[in-house]
């Protein structure tokens, strides 16, 4: 990316924007099955809850001004005879393809946006609750920050945390999630950076992508912010991580 001076960015950026406060939000299967895409919405709703995504494919969302959700994506899903939908990883235990209801908060990887919440949009990839599918965001405004998180689950996941379908693994649980004690969630005596210490899990995934969300109490601040009329790729699956992360754009980014 050509480094302009950032006035010229805000400048052409602004001069484009408009008034328009809605984010599109591409959602895109790079990955060699079909994976199930889940939105969970807090305050205001995005056309749909749950859908299929082949291969290939790409779907665009319109995220409204305020809203405030979560993005993650199931995989290995079928019918049972019953004409019940599951899913290996990520279900969202509604027996169907859209998930209406609650998030079931099962190891996945997940994005969390909040859309123009005053004039800023924010996205955070969260390892919190578990890992199942590799990912990247990428704003359209060049002035916005790139993330994502791949990692070889094979190394990155302790063993005991290891989850596999029929044999294969297929995603990795967080410590809290499989074992729900102070110490692996940080709460009660365990509520402070100085009594919460890293699991392996935590240490493993925080080398593997350090910016992402997995834990409360590490340094790395993993919230990039943007303008509110900022549109987001949001590719499961991408064939490499974007390299303009937070070191590379020090004393160049504001926002
Ligand atoms: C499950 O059933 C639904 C509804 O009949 C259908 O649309 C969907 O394609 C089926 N999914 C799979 C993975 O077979
Ligand atoms: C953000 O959205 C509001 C409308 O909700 C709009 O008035 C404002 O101009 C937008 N801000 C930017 C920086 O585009
Ligand atoms: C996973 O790692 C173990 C050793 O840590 C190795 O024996 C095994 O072959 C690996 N499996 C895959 C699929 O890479
Ligand atoms: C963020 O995490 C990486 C990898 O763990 C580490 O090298 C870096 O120093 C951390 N940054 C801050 C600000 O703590
Ligand atoms: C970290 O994220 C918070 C929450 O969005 C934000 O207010 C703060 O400015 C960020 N800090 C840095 C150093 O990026
Ligand atoms: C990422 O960017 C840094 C600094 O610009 C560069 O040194 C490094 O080689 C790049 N890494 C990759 C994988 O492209």
């Amino acid at each position: 990316m050509e480094r302009l001076p950032l006035i010229l960015l805000l400048a052409s950026h602004l001069f484009v924007s408009g008034v328009f406060s809605t984010s599109i939000i591409t959602i895109e299967n790079k990955c060699s099955n079909t994976i199930w895409p889940v939105l969970f919405s807090w305050q205001s709703q995005v056309s749909t809850t749950g859908f299929t995504l082949k291969t290939g494919e790409a779907r665009a969302i319109e995220a409204p001004s305020s809203w405030y959700g979560l993005i993650s994506a199931r995989t290995l899903c079928s019918n049972d005879s019953t004409g019940k939908f599951s899913c290996a990883t990520g279900d969202c235990k509604s027996g169907e393809i859209e998930c209406p209801g609650g998030y079931g908060w099962s190891p996945v990887t997940y994005i969390f946006f909040r859309i123009d919440d005053g004039g800023i949009n924010s996205y955070v990839i969260s390892l919190e609750f578990g890992y199942n599918l590799p990912v990247t965001v990428v704003p359209s405004s060049q002035t916005c920050l790139s993330s994502g998180c791949m990692v070889d689950l094979n190394k990155t996941c302790p063993n005991d945390l290891k989850i596999f379908t029929r044999g294969d693994l297929t995603a990795c649980n967080s410590a809290c999630r499989k074992s729900a004690s102070q110490e692996n969630c940080c709460t009660h005596y365990f509520k402070s950076k100085q009594t919460c210490k890293p699991t392996p899990y935590v240490e493993n995934f925080d080398r593997a992508c350090p910016f992402a969300y997995s834990y409360a109490y590490n340094d790395n601040n993993s919230t990039f912010t943007c303008t509110n009329t900022t549109n987001y790729v949001v590719t499961f699956c991408p064939s490499s991580i974007p390299n303009n992360t937070r070191f590379n754009l020090v004393g160049y980014y504001s926002n």
